[in-house]
């Protein structure tokens, strides 16, 4: 008793203590129960990951500064991780989802991810990032709102709707999987979702009668904001609505210069936000489509991505063709030229990278360059890969912040060469080694075919250009050293080169991958190890309570009790010991 009571008085210092750190900042909750359903988007019955019964997820919706939690449930039959695309997990890789940083949660168990979304709005979203799962789903928006008192730069939206495009397989993602691992590509999509459901019937012959297909209601005079994200698996998407301006807001926690398009190319992993006014007279309802890019059409006999825009006062169904895409098939520069225009609004105010406009990123030194080179699928060891560079990563058994934390040794090197390698490809577990404070530039240089896009985790980057050909030194003369979108996935088209510039300011470990499934399972991703030199606690926050241990570390693994953390009868008390494990943490922090 009385060694409770004492607990209790340094509860009450340490409360104190702790609103230091955590200040006001309020918790949002969120319980993910992550489970195959059945669905048949295009008409053929197949497993999807839903969560909490739902495909796609819901939408998380939290305040820039909320600390959140998202306490997941692996109902799957295979380990799970969820990653939250763009969001910037700020001093904690710990909370990244990624196999690099993070061990899984394996079946049958629950994690909770706990974050603070720091000096971020805009639109973003999760998926599960192993095993080929967000093939299958499991991903859903994530909205990060400004306060009240930070000012956005347009009047605010009559509503808010988040739309998840992207490429569809008729085949789980455990064939996929098995295809890949084979030796064989993929092929051809079977067709492209628009929020999990199948096309509106715009072809008789095309599409089967009974599709579900997305409807969105809306009011006439109105203004929504449409937060589009292409969550698919390696398609590019035309987005567009038959008879309305998309007037381009923020992409991935920026705003964009607003401009009106027709239709926007939406790669693989991009998130943008248009701000749409219902100016029609709802003669009928309206297509809105989200058709394939750079596929050969002859090829693609697939259905598109066809969803209905209905206004309130709609006098009748959608008929007809669907709006055009864009005619440039003998202009390989339009999209290119698309993505060039997206532009920052510079006197926007905003949050990371920066104080938009008290910062000139055009006139900071580089300190490290990068060129990241990716081909087409080779074969090593028999296997067929990906690369970058001339280099197939290789998951560590023990992830690469873990292995640091407890000193474990040959995890991963850190080795990734600067310039591509000009010997025979190889599988490595080779990490870049990040400058802490440096400014990177990367060069992304795309030798295949296929568009790609690539994706940093934990921060933005400013994309300042894109060309086709070889990059050498003097294409810097041509980078835009003004108003570069910063952004967290940026296209490269193929034969062609993008080139990102990165502040190294967040400590940890951080994906640098192809968001093209197919391409990142089969080995095109590293990591970028951002390592502070002086001894702190104030550049990363300390390893969470509840990280979970694997390869040279399974031995510190408890096991779950999984029936008991079912139930809600120990709920307060497992709620106090965590609280208790939360603060050890916070006090070990300050000694
Ligand atoms: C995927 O489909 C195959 C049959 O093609 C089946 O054996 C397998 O269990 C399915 N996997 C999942 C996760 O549904
Ligand atoms: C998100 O929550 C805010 C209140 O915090 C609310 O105003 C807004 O409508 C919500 N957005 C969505 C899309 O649910
Ligand atoms: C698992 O879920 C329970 C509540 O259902 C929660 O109290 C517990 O903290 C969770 N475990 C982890 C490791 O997140
Ligand atoms: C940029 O942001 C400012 C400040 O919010 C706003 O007034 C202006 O309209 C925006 N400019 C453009 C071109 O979007
Ligand atoms: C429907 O699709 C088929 C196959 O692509 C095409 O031949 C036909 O012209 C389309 N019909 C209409 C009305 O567009
Ligand atoms: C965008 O188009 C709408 C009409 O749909 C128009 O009212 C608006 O002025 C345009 N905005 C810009 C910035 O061009
Ligand atoms: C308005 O509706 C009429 C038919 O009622 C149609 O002929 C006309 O093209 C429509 N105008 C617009 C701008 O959609
Ligand atoms: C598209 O595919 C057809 C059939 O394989 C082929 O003849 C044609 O050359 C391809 N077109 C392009 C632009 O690659
Ligand atoms: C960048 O480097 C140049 C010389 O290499 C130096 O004169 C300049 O002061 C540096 N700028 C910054 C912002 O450090
Ligand atoms: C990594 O970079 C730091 C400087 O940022 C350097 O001191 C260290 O030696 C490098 N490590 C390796 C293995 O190259
Ligand atoms: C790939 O690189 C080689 C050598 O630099 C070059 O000749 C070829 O045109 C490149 N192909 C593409 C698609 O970029
Ligand atoms: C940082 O925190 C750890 C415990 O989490 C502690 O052992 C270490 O001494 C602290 N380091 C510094 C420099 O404060």
């Amino acid at each position: 008793m009385a060694s409770s009571g004492l607990l209790g008085l340094s509860l009450i210092h340490i409360a104190l203590l702790l609103s230091f750190c955590f200040a006001e900042d309020p918790f949002v909750h969120f319980d993910f129960e992550v489970s195959y359903i059945t669905a048949s988007p295009l008409g053929v019955p197949q497993q999807v990951i839903a969560i909490n019964g739902k495909f796609p997820g819901p939408v998380v919706n939290a305040t820039t500064n909320n600390n959140v939690e998202v306490n997941v449930r692996n109902k799957l039959d295979e380990n799970l991780l969820i990653t939250w695309s763009g969001i910037q997990q700020r001093r904690s890789s710990w909370q990244d989802g990624v196999l690099g940083t993070n061990c899984p949660i394996p079946p049958k168990w629950n994690w909770t991810y706990q974050f603070q979304v720091k000096d971020q709005i805009g639109s973003f979203f999760y998926f599960p990032s192993l095993n080929f799962q967000r093939a299958a789903g499991g991903y859903g928006g994530f909205i990060i709102n400004n306060r009240a008192i930070i000012p956005i730069p347009f009047d605010t939206p009559d509503g808010d709707i988040t739309i998840m495009i992207g490429d569809w397989y008729t085949k789980n993602h455990t064939d996929l999987r098995k295809t890949l691992n084979g030796g064989k590509e993929l092929g051809m999509p079977n067709g492209v979702l628009i929020n999990g459901k199948g096309p509106y019937r715009y072809n008789t012959t095309l599409v089967p009668e009974g599709i579900d297909y997305e409807t969105i209601d809306v009011q006439p005079g109105k203004t929504y904001r449409l937060r589009v994200h292409n969550v698919g698996v390696s398609t590019s998407l035309n987005f567009r609505i038959q008879n309305h301006n998309l007037l381009l807001a923020e992409t991935e926690g920026s705003y964009t210069v607003q401009q009106n398009y027709t239709s926007l190319d939406i790669h693989v992993g991009q998130s943008y936000s248009f701000l749409v006014t219902m100016d029609q007279n709802a003669s009928t309802d309206y297509y809105i489509v989200a058709s394939a890019r750079f596929v050969n059409e002859s090829l693609w006999k697939r259905v598109t991505g066809v969803a209905i825009l209905r206004y309130s006062n709609s006098k009748g169904k959608a008929s007809g063709p669907l709006p055009d895409p864009p005619n440039d098939e003998f202009d390989k520069t339009f999209s290119m030229n698309q993505a060039r225009s997206i532009r920052w609004n510079v006197s926007a105010s905003g949050a990371r990278p920066n104080p938009q406009g008290s910062f000139r990123y055009g006139s900071i030194n580089v300190t490290d360059v990068y060129v990241l080179k990716n081909k087409p699928p080779v074969t090593i060891n028999g296997k067929m890969r990906t690369t970058l560079s001339g280099i197939s990563f290789v998951n560590p058994t023990t992830p690469i912040r873990l292995a640091d934390q407890f000193k474990v040794k040959g995890a991963y090197k850190l080795d990734f060469p600067k310039t591509p390698l000009t010997g025979s490809p190889r599988m490595e577990t080779s990490v870049i080694n990040g400058t802490y404070r440096g400014f990177m530039e990367v060069i992304l240089q795309n030798n295949d075919t296929k568009m790609q896009s690539y994706h940093m985790n934990g921060y933005a980057f400013f994309v300042v250009g894109m060309d086709y050909g070889e990059w050498t030194e003097n294409s810097r003369g041509t980078y835009n050293k003004w108003d570069g979108i910063a952004r967290s996935t940026t296209q490269v088209f193929p034969g062609a080169w993008t080139a990102i510039l990165i502040s190294l300011d967040n400590v940890g470990v951080w994906n640098l991958r192809a968001e093209n499934l197919d391409s990142w399972h089969l080995g095109q991703e590293t990591y970028v190890r951002v390592v502070n030199p002086e001894a702190t606690n104030k550049t990363e926050l300390p390893m969470p309570d509840n990280a979970l241990f694997c390869g040279a570390l399974s031995k510190m693994q408890k096991p779950q009790d999984i029936t008991s953390s079912t139930t809600s009868i120990s709920g307060s008390k497992l709620s106090i010991f965590f609280t208790l494990l939360m603060i050890y943490a916070a006090i070990s922090t300050f000694h």
